[in-house]
């Protein structure tokens, strides 16, 4: 409250409250190219890739986004997230199968982990056969942004650069795959055949754009869920009452967004000119953080910001991010959340936690638990 804009030693700067972080995310001076850094820093596209447009400015970013937009989003169009509810709840149903009955259960590996990777897979037209390996590339890129003290930074490092090889290369040949028969309903195959009013996206930015989606669509919506069953398990009063009115869960997941929220900070945006932000000159070329968790507590903006209330008006949180980069994986991730809090709340009998606080994942940019135990029954 006394620093909102503080300046660090390393000469990167962190931003804290909500007024200047979202003023900050709507600046047309800030970029997210990593590209336009001497030192991008945790990023997760490499350097020398064919970037995804989270890490581009406009107009490459508008023009790709647009473009992946036309076939995902948004809430209102027919698009493939809104066919999707029946699979969701197809897929959720499934998983809860496996967990009604047993004493204990790891809400992360059994449930939160499985979830969305399918679900993401199924969208991209990956082969069922093919998710194990998905799910393993997939940890290795994310666990470049942890800081594990118990696992080697050069050992991450290197799994983590083999993994986003493996990767791009999977999605090069599924696409080549894809090109060779009629157009299917998956997003790959949509993404090769459109020839919309943007032109066509080339090869390599259709493998940018499918990898940015499974890696940004994956451990995030893991975290909502399992950060979603954590905070229900500790109020147990709003379990309750979902159980009893299952529309609530609406509300519920944004006040999860706003309290606990997955992405606790962006790390990858640069000045591209002096700026002023509450009286703090940020000079042209900084690496500026901005701490969306903390906005997202900020007693200037919202009432009494430690306490989770599904009831609060007006929840305008940053958990998606705003501005041009707003999530773009929010419609999905919401009804995914949705559907998998709503099953758990009706099917987990009397469920009690193993331990409060449970074990973190050690990561720079996100926040969710390693593991969920839960005992029930
Ligand atoms: C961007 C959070 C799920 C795809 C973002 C940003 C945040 C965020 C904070 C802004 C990043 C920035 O400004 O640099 C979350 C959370 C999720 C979630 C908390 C789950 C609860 C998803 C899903 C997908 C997805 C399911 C896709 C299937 C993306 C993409 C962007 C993005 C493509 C970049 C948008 C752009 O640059 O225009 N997300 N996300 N996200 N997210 Fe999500």
């Amino acid at each position: 409250r006394r620093r909102p804009v503080a300046r660090q030693e390393d000469g990167d700067y962190v931003v804290s409250t909500y007024r200047e972080i979202s003023a900050l995310l709507h600046d047309p001076h800030l970029s997210s190219d990593a590209h336009s850094l001497e030192n991008p820093g945790p990023a997760l596209a490499e350097r020398g890739d064919p970037p995804a447009f989270i890490g581009l400015d406009p107009p490459r970013h508008d023009r790709l986004r647009r473009m992946a937009m036309r076939h995902f989003g948004p809430p209102h169009s027919p698009t493939l997230v809104n066919d999707m509810r029946p699979d969701l709840t197809a897929v959720v149903t499934d998983l809860i199968e496996n967990l009604v009955g047993r004493d204990q259960i790891d809400i992360v590996d059994d449930f939160a982990y499985p979830f969305p990777v399918t679900v993401i897979c199924h969208l991209l037209g990956v082969p069922r056969e093919d998710e194990p390996r998905f799910h393993r590339w997939v940890e290795a890129i994310v666990a470049l942004l942890d800081f594990d003290p118990a696992t080697d930074p050069q050992e991450r490092l290197r799994e983590g650069t083999q993994a986003r090889k493996d990767l791009r290369h999977y999605l090069a040949e599924l696409l080549r795959s894809r090109r060779g028969r009629p157009p299917g309903d998956d997003l790959l195959s949509r993404l090769a055949s459109d020839e919309g009013p943007d032109g066509r996206m080339t090869d390599e930015e259709i493998v940018s754009t499918a990898n940015l989606l499974l890696i940004a669509g994956h451990e995030t919506t893991v975290n909502l869920i399992t950060n979603g069953v954590l905070t229900l398990l500790r109020h147990p009063e709003v379990l309750e009452r979902l159980r009893r009115e299952p529309e609530m869960i609406i509300r519920t997941v944004e006040e999860l967004l706003r309290y606990e929220p997955p992405v606790h900070i962006i790390p990858w945006r640069a000045a591209y000119s002096d700026l002023t932000v509450a009286g703090v000159t940020i000079p042209k070329g900084s690496r500026i953080t901005l701490m969306l968790a903390s906005g997202n507590r900020d007693p200037a903006y919202f009432r009494d910001p430690d306490r989770f209330d599904p009831d609060r008006r007006d929840n305008r949180h940053l958990g998606f991010g705003s501005g041009i980069h707003l999530c773009f994986g929010a419609p999905l991730a919401r009804l995914e959340t949705q559907i998998a809090l709503n099953g758990l709340v009706r099917h987990l009998e009397n469920p009690r936690l193993v331990a409060d606080p449970p074990p973190y994942r050690q990561s720079a940019v996100l926040r969710g638990p390693r593991h969920l135990l839960v005992r029930q029954g």
